[in-house]
């Protein structure tokens, strides 16, 4: 039995999100540039998204650009915002045939015009896709998406619009990046670390976080299954006693 065949369809998530980490090191172990392992983890990237998609998972989202990864040397930075140029042109027919739409989280104003651009465009293509939507973290991290939702409830408050006393966890929810998304309920960070990294901190509150140590360029459909496998095998409590979830 092929690994895939043993998922359990009606236990799947419906939002995994991942941190797609190693590409350096998969470069450096063949002598080649850091971008060199950047360019192959594009492949990974496809194959991740078209497994999400052929399994009928609702939500990828991956970690493609932190706001720290601006302190990268810039050529680095640049050979990656030239990738994502390159990338998302290409594969935007790939998108458009398994049904997929494109979102993005992240302060995209820092990104280059000729990424911004080509994001908008995509964005507008796929957004009538009803499949998988595959979310790309871009200049994005955590404290800055909570700052910018505290801003907003702040400025509300502020407006009259809201009281301090009806702020709860929906108020937050809808004022994150991710608004209208399910929170994941599985994190994948592959390379073997074993850290959040600044990513979707809010959201991933009650996740199951599952590591490997595949460097990202090697992640394949067979390693995104076993992740999957992982997942169901695993009790989600909630905070309760694993007697109350089994009732
Ligand atoms: C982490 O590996 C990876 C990144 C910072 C960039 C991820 C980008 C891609 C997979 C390619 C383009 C993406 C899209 C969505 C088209 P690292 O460089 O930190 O690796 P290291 O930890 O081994 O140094």
């Amino acid at each position: 039995m092929s690994l895939k065949d043993e998922l359990i369809q009606d236990r799947l998530p419906s939002h995994v999100a991942i941190i797609m980490d190693g590409n350096g090191r998969w470069a450096k172990k063949r002598g080649n540039a850091r971008v060199f392992g950047h360019k192959h983890g594009v492949t990974a990237v496809r194959e991740a998204t078209e497994t999400a998609a052929e399994l009928g998972i609702k939500y990828l989202t991956l970690y493609a650009f932190s706001t720290e990864n601006w302190n990268r040397p810039k050529t680095e930075v640049d050979a990656l915002m030239s990738l994502l140029v390159s990338t998302i042109s290409a594969e935007t027919s790939t998108l458009m045939k398994n049904n997929v739409k494109l979102n993005t989280i992240g302060c995209k104003e820092e990104l280059p015009k000729s990424v911004q651009a080509k994001l908008n465009t995509c964005i507008e293509k796929t957004s009538e896709n009803t499949g998988l939507t595959l979310t790309l973290a871009l200049s994005y991290s955590s404290r800055w998406e909570i700052i910018e939702a505290v801003k907003r409830v702040a400025a509300d408050v502020k407006a009259d619009k809201l009281n301090v006393e009806d702020i709860n966890a929906d108020v937050i929810s809808d004022k994150m990046a991710t608004a209208g998304i399910p929170d994941p309920e599985l994190m994948i960070r592959t390379s073997g670390e074993h850290r959040i990294s600044n990513f979707l901190l809010w959201q991933l509150a009650y996740s199951e976080l599952y590591f490997c140590d595949i460097l990202w360029p090697d992640f394949r459909r067979d390693d995104f299954y076993r992740a999957l496998l992982d997942f169901q095998g695993r009790e989600r409590r909630f905070g309760k006693t694993g007697d109350q979830i089994k009732k």
